[in-house]
């Protein structure tokens, strides 16, 4: 991506995008098996904004679908803002997500898609890009978290995107 920003752990990178970009009336879509580091920014970001969270079944893209178009038809601003949040690779299960299909929904919704690719890093694509790699995606991704705890065996966390998005959570 363009630029990163580091953070101390990939738990503080999970507490850093989602309290720092939702702002009221956004809606967040989180795979009902994200970690609980996205669980808790949730909880710490709903102290200050009026943000709606809403969860769907594991890997169901038929029902983040559902969601979409009930968040589209009920929306509230034109600024409000939409966020998709999931893991390349599920840290409970070890299973993927459908990231093309995913990230083709977030296109036609006009989604932010938001990744948390702690156990993909390093392990998943031929080079180990992540699981954006391994399903051969050039780009459908706007922000990738990772950990430094996992393939690196060490500490620290990481947020990838463009650099409007990185200057803004600098
Ligand atoms: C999917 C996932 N996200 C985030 C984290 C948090 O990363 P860190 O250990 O760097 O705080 C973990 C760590 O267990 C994880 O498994």
């Amino acid at each position: 991506t363009e630029d990163s920003l580091l953070y101390g752990s990939g738990y503080q990178a999970n507490l850093g995008w989602v309290t720092t970009l939702l702002r009221d009336d956004d809606v967040l879509l989180y795979d009902e098996y994200n970690h609980a580091s996205l669980y808790d920014g949730i909880a710490l970001a709903a102290t200050t904004t009026n943000l709606k969270a809403i969860r769907f079944a594991h890997n169901d893209t038929e029902h983040l679908e559902r969601l979409l178009i009930r968040v589209q038809k009920g929306a509230v601003s034109p600024n409000r803002q939409i966020f998709v949040a999931v893991e390349g690779v599920y840290s409970m299960d070890g299973d993927l997500a459908p990231l093309p299909r995913i990230s083709e929904l977030c296109g036609e919704y006009g989604a932010t898609l938001v990744i948390d690719d702690a156990h993909g890093t390093g392990v998943t694509g031929k080079t180990g890009r992540g699981t954006s790699e391994h399903f051969g995606m050039k780009d459908g991704v706007d922000i990738c978290m990772g950990s430094f705890s996992k393939a690196f065996g060490m500490t620290g966390g990481f947020l990838s995107a463009d650099r409007e998005v990185i200057d803004y959570l600098r």
